[in-house]
């Protein structure tokens, strides 16, 4: 069966080629970066705007790179939740105008469950030859953080998950705080390659309660605390009379902040150094011992926080001395791409699946709700 997916749930365009005995057969991003940058976050009316002008061409042009006709597709697959509904309604509907050209059958499929089962795409869909399951599985995109049992498609059980923040979201409001630019993730790790991870003691949030849950809008606080230490007296001084944190100020400012004018390139380095380390050491606490009470001994870490070099290194050498091993998309699958959707959607339509045209986009929609099978699946099955 071969499965065109698209994406289009917040800031990128995707679309993919997927075949059920082959795997991927190639895939297509495009980043809106340079048209929100200015504004230091995603802009919703600008995003699906801009999905529409690309998604048709993109899908053409991927078809063309594979020499690959519309007679060919055996499925359609879109990501239908959740996500910028003004998004996600361009992909929905460009989904469902081929399907119903072309009557093929149809699949919205639940973002994170992509995410989930991004790392079984490195191995043409055989999940098995690196992550036998069940595996617990740490999603860490920008919308959100979670710890899930992952035993089969559609057998999810989600562990604990953020209670404000989500890890991304941390990652893009520290570099606004510091001035760094959008994407905020990237642009922290680039900074923190030269900073020293020791020089800013910052909190480790929630490692002291009992659960798997994760915070992190108070190491965002931190941060800026330190930011406002290091400004100079005049400067804070602004900031003090402000009713508002920076990251509601608005377009985008850069060096035009307050906050960020006397903060030396040695003080950001360092900070971003600290508050990674911080991200790693918080997610590899609660990781760990969801492996501990799961009893489970394989970890997958998927979504766009995957891709930071720090944190899979960090992961890796804590997994291996405590004897457990962790998996990673490669970067390119961890941040948003329509292969895991036409991955994860293929699955669901081989065995049988389908949704009708009517299928609304939906902004909120809990990984709980896939939960509903009776009978394990496994993947590639
Ligand atoms: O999974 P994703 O592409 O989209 C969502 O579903 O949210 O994740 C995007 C998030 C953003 O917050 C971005 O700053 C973060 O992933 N991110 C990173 C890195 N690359 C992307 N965070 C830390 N380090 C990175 N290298
Ligand atoms: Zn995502």
């Amino acid at each position: 069966m071969r499965v065109l997916g698209i994406e289009s749930s917040c800031d990128e365009t995707g679309v993919a080629l997927w075949e059920s005995q082959a795997g991927l057969l190639g895939h297509r991003i495009y980043s809106q970066t340079a048209i929100h940058a200015r504004y230091g976050g995603v802009v919703p009316e600008l995003a699906s705007r801009d999905h529409i002008r690309r998604v048709a061409p993109l899908t053409e042009a991927l078809l063309g790179e594979l020499d690959t006709s519309w007679s060919e597709i055996d499925g359609v697959t879109v990501t239908a939740g959740p996500g910028l509904v003004g998004s996600l309604l361009v992909g929905l509907s460009v989904a469902k105008a081929i399907a119903f050209a072309r009557c093929l059958p149809f699949l919205g499929v639940h973002h994170l469950e992509g995410h989930l089962l991004a790392p079984a795409l490195e191995f043409e869909g055989r999940v098995d030859q690196a992550v036998p399951e069940p595996f617990v599985a740490l999603l860490v995109s920008g919308g959100h953080t979670l710890l899930a049992r992952v035993s089969g498609v559609g057998r999810y059980r989600v562990l604990g998950q953020t209670l404000d923040d989500a890890a991304g979201e941390a990652f893009d409001k520290t570099a606004k705080l510091l001035g760094l630019g959008f994407p905020g993730g990237p642009a922290v790790a680039q900074w923190a390659v030269h900073g020293d991870p020791s020089a800013y003691p910052l909190p480790r949030p929630m490692v002291d309660r009992p659960n798997l849950d994760f915070s992190f809008s108070g190491l965002k606080t931190a941060v800026l605390n330190y930011a406002k230490q290091a400004g100079s007296a005049q400067e804070t001084a602004v900031l003090r009379s402000s009713k508002t944190l920076p990251d509601t100020w608005g377009p985008y400012t850069g060096e035009a902040n307050p906050l960020h004018k006397g903060l030396t390139d040695r003080f950001r380095s360092d900070l971003c150094a600290s508050f990674q380390e911080a991200v790693a050491e918080t997610l590899w606490f609660k990781s760990l011992r969801a492996l501990r009470e799961t009893g489970l001994y394989r970890l997958v870490v998927s979504g766009g926080v995957g891709a930071n070099r720090y944190l899979r290194s960090f992961f890796e050498t804590h997994a291996a001395t405590a004897g457990y091993s962790v998996c990673f998309p490669s970067p390119e699958f961890c941040t948003d791409n329509a292969a895991m959707i036409a991955f994860a959607g293929g699955q669901r339509l081989l065995a049988g699946e389908r949704h009708g045209l009517d299928l609304s986009a939906r902004a909120r929609w809990p990984l709980e709700e896939l939960s509903q099978l009776d009978e394990p699946r496994l993947l590639g099955d």
